[in-house]
């Protein structure tokens, strides 16, 4: 072959797909399954969802409505911010992508944190963007004050996961303001809060990025995890009118799809099953840390859908790992500075219990 692949996408390593569930379902025979390994929503997704999405399903003949007004108006009115103000995408991934995509050129650079959400750090690659990550600190958090200090000409955009996936920890108001006043304002600074509806019910000094007033703010929220819809791929970004209308420039022209459009317009009127799957959360998480902490398992606090457990090395991750697929309970070993580490979804009482006997009985 002698097309000549371009040296930051050959520099790329490619994704490893592991078996699917029915392969593994097939290989191990389990009884019972907890998949606890993507943070999903295990409760399932809003009966409203699943009505809209059917009504779509009638229409797909037809493209989907490019600018997603009727979802884009209501989640303004839900926000208090305006729909230009607002940009939907194919999962908040996307979205992300777009901001990459519409402001960096040339020498910018891409400032975050090493031990993040693994796909960031891909898509500034993928845009030919120099990817800066400062070490975590001692706790699993993100350094503001290392990030800070390696602000320089080029960066363009500094990314802050809050909370933080997959260490589960999280970054308050008063560091969030004290870190905005900081930044100069021709750099942006998105902040992914992925999981707020979560991280909101678990620590009342949790910021909301939306109420804060500074041009060079972006903030990405997600369908994927409390709205329970990942499968239909729906994200959105809120920010600077003039920063959603570049971003809006680099989209596809019909991201996102019509299923997922009328998914997310069901998944906002079900405000009963946000709840529940907040109830959920709140209570599988005081399950970990009293079971975790009974059965001698060490755990970072965490605010978010999930719970970052750590090991010896990586050796005794792998073994916990391989020893937990047999039994049924799927959880995330993880790479680079955190390969002594395993994240593990909260999931439904039962799959909660499931995972806690086995790790009893390794
Ligand atoms: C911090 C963070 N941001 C974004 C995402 C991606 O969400 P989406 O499904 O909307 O692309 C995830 C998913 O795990 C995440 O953990």
């Amino acid at each position: 072959m002698n097309i000549q692949i371009p040296d930051h996408i050959s520099a790329i390593k490619k994704y490893q797909p592991g078996k699917t569930i029915p392969q593994l379902q097939e290989e191990f025979g389990w009884a019972k399954v907890a998949i606890l390994w993507n943070n999903e929503n295990t409760l399932g997704y809003s009966s409203k969802s699943k009505e809209a999405v059917l009504k779509a399903y009638e229409q797909i003949n037809y493209y989907p409505d490019p600018i997603s007004i009727d979802l884009r108006e209501k989640l303004a009115k839900k926000l208090g911010r305006p729909k230009d103000q607002i940009i939907l995408g194919n999962g908040s991934e996307s979205v992300l992508m777009l901001a990459i995509r519409a402001l960096c050129s040339g020498d910018d650079e891409f400032l975050t944190s090493g031990g993040s959400f693994v796909i960031i750090y891909n898509w500034a690659r993928i845009n030919n963007v120099r990817c800066v990550s400062m070490p975590l600190t001692e706790s699993y958090g993100f350094d503001l004050d290392a990030i800070k200090s390696r602000i320089n000409r080029n960066t363009k955009i500094i990314y802050l996961a809050n909370v933080n996936n997959p260490t589960g920890t999280m970054i308050s108001k008063a560091e969030l303001e004290d870190f905005m006043q900081n930044v100069p304002d021709h750099i942006l600074v998105i902040v992914d809060e992925a999981y707020f509806e979560f991280s909101h019910s678990l620590h009342e000094d949790f910021p909301n990025s939306l109420e804060m007033d500074y041009d060079n703010l972006l903030t990405l929220r997600t369908f994927s995890k409390a709205y329970g819809i990942a499968g239909v791929r729906l994200g959105f970004a809120v920010g600077h009118e003039k920063v959603i209308e570049s971003m809006s420039k680099t989209k596809l022209t019909f991201e996102p799809t019509a299923l997922a459009q009328a998914a997310g317009l069901g998944a906002l009127d079900d405000t009963d099953f946000l709840s529940k799957t907040i109830e959920n959360n709140i209570e599988g998480l005081k399950y970990f840390t009293s079971e975790f902490s009974r059965i001698g398992v060490q755990f970072v606090p965490s605010f978010g859908n999930f719970a970052m457990t750590v090991w010896k090395d990586q050796n005794e991750v792998e073994r916990v790992f391989n020893d937990l697929m047999k039994k049924g309970v799927l959880v995330r070993p993880l790479a680079g500075s955190l390969e002594h580490c395993i994240r593990i979804s909260v999931g439904r009482p039962e799959e909660n219990e499931h995972l806690v006997h086995s790790l009893e009985n390794l």
